[in-house]
């Protein structure tokens, strides 16, 4: 297959690289870290601990005066250990000549980014790609986005954001992976492995970071930096997991975060970051504030001032003050009025040291700025494979109804309707900062490839004003222009391709909405257009769930295209045309009405969850209860059969699954298996549903397979609200099938 040739070309690229590596052991470079910390005086200990934007012209003369040339006098005297935002191979080198040349003891500098989803070469969102299934695919997008991003001079990128979210109108959905831990945590430690590699000092990985610690997935109403108030149970089952299993697999760092979780700053709870972190889980790497988080405590309520904050915050285990200023303002001083303990200083600036030691900058501090290999890889050809085939896999195919899908290479009268159709900027999604505008591959482009019988029309404009990272996108309710013809086109053809949905920018941080339906005049345009022809494919583009209740009831084949990077437009016509059959799953529910939300299909049953003649019963009177398309939902060119489940308690708390799956259709097809257990009673009720197993497979038309999953401790045990692990005897409940709905069932005693 081809994403095993791109793999074996980006492993043989890797291994060439790799020659210069290094091998230092853990005890090296321990001894190493505390030689240099003797060194280092109070001050140049707590620069470690302070990260800059670096938005001051590093490729010019260093500024002459103002805030910017303070930040560079810091970075002269060794008050500066990290920089974010800078990349490219001279305007790193030019930093690091400073911490090198300049300072006392020539520390290197660790230099951040956001590599959410690539980094030249655009990768699906996260959302997205967590819709594959496909951990291979998933650990390869982010190999390619630590090879570019580290032949740029970045070595440490702020990703994966492992926050399980349950709640579609956060906007910040787009950057995790939906709504289920267990699949989440998986995702999440596919992504570490891709980025970190097996050698941090190798030239082409860079060190990750698990994100935001924690429970910014749950901010009240999904408003972006909202209160978090969750239940012990739920922090410990829904949102602590996908961070254990981070810290497990051994990612470097981990970033706290903006919300406060039940009345405490994640920024400031010792709770989080001492007591879980570092305790519980003895996490070595270093944690990074989220940006000016420590300072925000002081906005929280929470601490009166910056001084206050700088106590707080380092006293709670925050180790980097992330363009924050208040640890490089207050820290000296707090140390030497005895309010902060200089052993927690050592601490940090131990932690930050290790993970540059780990990254062999103190070896070449250079090594991760290479002009040659900038060149080379920058939207590499075999980058630009692997993102086309990462999204593909990322397509969910939520109806097919009609004949529609697949098309034929020879269709004729072809229109193709909706303002992102021919968007080369959305496609590229909410983190792409250091990708290129309009480097997507448009829809209209992608179809060209495949079949040239086909007329375009916008339909509607979709915003008025800029499309920017920083600005809110102002969405066109107005302006009619375009949908008479559009009308006429789609009166005119066979089959009517309607591409609509949200811009790349109307999803990510601070893109919270109260309505998850297709933004301005898109539905009135649907419904205009459904009038005149009624075959209409439609591909809905979006960063979050949608409401697409409308379109489920009237619209035969919708497929769920997500926001899918610079391969955009040739991995939806790779589906749309057949040359690729539809595998994805959805990571998230989408709801039937926005007033369901937050849901999720691991739901506890209720004492009223049975319908009665009377009102009694928990439901809503205006809605059905369950979602649209469920979690896990996602549909195929052809269909499978699930039969034989056979389940065996092997004992000591280990259950074999066996189940049986046939492609019962003409086409070849890849299926995710997934597998869902209910424990009937236990000593703190559990969800009627919760996946603990998956695999996915590819099938042969006509052929069958056996899957073998193992249930262990892991698998069957829970939380309780004191955080304790428990694993209960007694009855569990096992499903098997294609989505978390239907499927197989079976019984088995623990
Ligand atoms: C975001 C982080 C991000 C950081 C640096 C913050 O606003 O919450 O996820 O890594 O900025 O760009």
């Amino acid at each position: 297959m081809l994403w095993k040739k791109i793999k074996r070309i980006l492993a043989s690229a890797s291994l060439v690289l790799l020659a210069a590596q290094s091998f230092a052991s853990n005890d090296d470079i321990d001894s190493k870290v505390d030689s240099l910390l003797e060194k280092m005086t109070l001050a140049e200990k707590i620069g470690q601990m302070n990260q800059y934007n670096g938005f001051w012209d590093a490729t010019g003369p260093a500024p002459e005066e103002g805030f910017a040339k303070l930040k560079y006098d810091h970075l002269r005297s060794g008050l500066v250990g990290s920089v974010l935002n800078v990349s490219g191979y001279e305007r790193v080198r030019e930093l690091q000549e400073v911490a090198v040349n300049e300072t006392r003891l020539g520390i290197p500098l660790i230099f951040g980014l956001d590599v959410i989803h690539g980094h030249k070469t655009i990768f699906p969102i996260p959302l997205a790609e967590s819709a594959s299934w496909d951990m291979d695919a998933i650990e390869r997008s982010a190999r390619v986005g630590a090879v570019e991003s580290a032949a740029q001079g970045i070595n440490w990128t702020f990703a994966p954001m492992v926050d399980i979210s349950e709640d579609a109108r956060w906007g910040r959905v787009a950057e995790g992976a939906g709504e289920d831990p267990y699949l989440g945590a998986h995702i999440g430690v596919a992504r570490i492995k891709g980025f970190q590699g097996e050698d941090l000092a190798a030239v082409d990985t860079i060190a990750a970071c698990a994100k935001h610690f924690a429970g910014y997935g749950f901010a009240e109403g999904g408003r972006d930096y909202n209160r978090v108030d969750v239940s012990p149970y739920t922090l410990h089952n829904t949102i602590l997991p996908p961070f254990k299993a981070a810290a497990e697999a051994g990612v470097k760092t981990f970033m706290n975060s903006f919300n406060t979780l039940n009345g405490i700053p994640a920024t400031g709870s010792a709770f989080l970051q001492r007591e879980i972190l570092k305790g519980k889980w003895g996490f070595e790497g270093f944690v990074v504030s989220d940006w000016a988080s420590i300072r925000e405590l002081i906005a929280h309520s929470y601490a009166e001032d910056d001084k206050q904050a700088a106590e707080i915050a380092v006293k709670a285990g925050s180790d980097m003050d992330m363009e924050g200023y208040a640890y490089i303002n207050h820290l000296e001083q707090l140390v030497k009025e005895g309010k902060v303990d200089e052993a927690l200083i050592n601490d940090a600036a131990r932690r930050v040291l290790r993970v540059k030691f780990e990254l062999g900058l103190f070896e070449d501090p250079y090594r991760y700025s290479n002009q040659e290999r900038e060149q080379e890889w920058l939207n590499h050809k075999t980058h630009m494979a692997a993102a086309r085939d990462v999204a593909k896999r990322s397509i969910v195919l939520l109806k097919n109804e009609s004949s529609l899908l697949p098309l034929s290479k020879k269709q004729k009268n072809i229109a193709v309707i909706g303002p992102l159709a021919n968007d080369k900027n959305s496609p590229l999604g909410t983190w792409r900062v250091s990708a290129d505008d309009n480097t997507a591959i448009s829809l209209v482009e992608g179809l060209k490839q495949y079949n040239e019988n086909f007329q375009y029309e916008q339909g509607v404009k979709f915003s008025v004003g800029k499309e920017t990272f920083a600005d809110q996108i102002e969405v066109n309710e107005t302006d009619r222009t375009g949908f008479e013809e559009a009308k006429q086109l789609a009166q005119s053809s066979d089959v009517v391709i309607m591409m609509l949905g949200e811009h790349g920018f109307q999803s990510g941080e601070g893109r919270s909405r109260t309505k998850i339906d297709l933004p301005g005049l898109q539905q009135e345009l649907l419904e205009e257009i459904y009038a005149v022809n009624k075959n209409i494919i439609l591909l809905v583009s979006s960063g979050r769930p949608l409401d697409l209740s409308w379109a489920h009831k009237h619209i035969p084949t919708i497929v769920q295209t997500w926001q899918l990077g610079t391969q955009s437009g040739n991995a939806i016509a790779d589906v749309l045309f057949g040359e690729y059959n539809p595998s994805g799953k959805l990571p998230m529910s989408f709801p039937r009405s926005v007033g369901q939300l937050p849901t999720t299909y691991r739901l506890f049953s209720t004492g009223r969850g049975t319908p009665k003649p009377v009102v009694f019963w928990s439901h809503y009177i205006d809605e059905e209860s369950d979602a649209l398309y469920p979690f896990g939902h996602g549909l195929s060119y052809t269909t499978f059969e699930y039969s034989k489940l056979k389940v065996k308690a092997l004992g000591e708390n280990r259950v074999q699954v066996k189940v049986n799956v046939k492609n019962t259709g003409k086409s070849a097809g890849e299926e995710v298996v997934q597998l869902y257990i209910r424990d009937r009673f236990a000593s703190t009720v559990r969800p009627v549903k919760e996946l603990k197993g998956f695999e996915k497979i590819s099938l042969a038309s006509g052929k069958s397979k056996t899957v073998t999953f193992m249930l262990t401790e892991k698998e069957l045990g829970f939380y309780n609200a004191k955080g304790e692990f428990l694993v209960e005897k007694g009855a569990f409940d096992v499903m098997v099938g294609g989505g978390s709905v239907g499927g197989e069932t079976a019984q088995f005693e623990l």
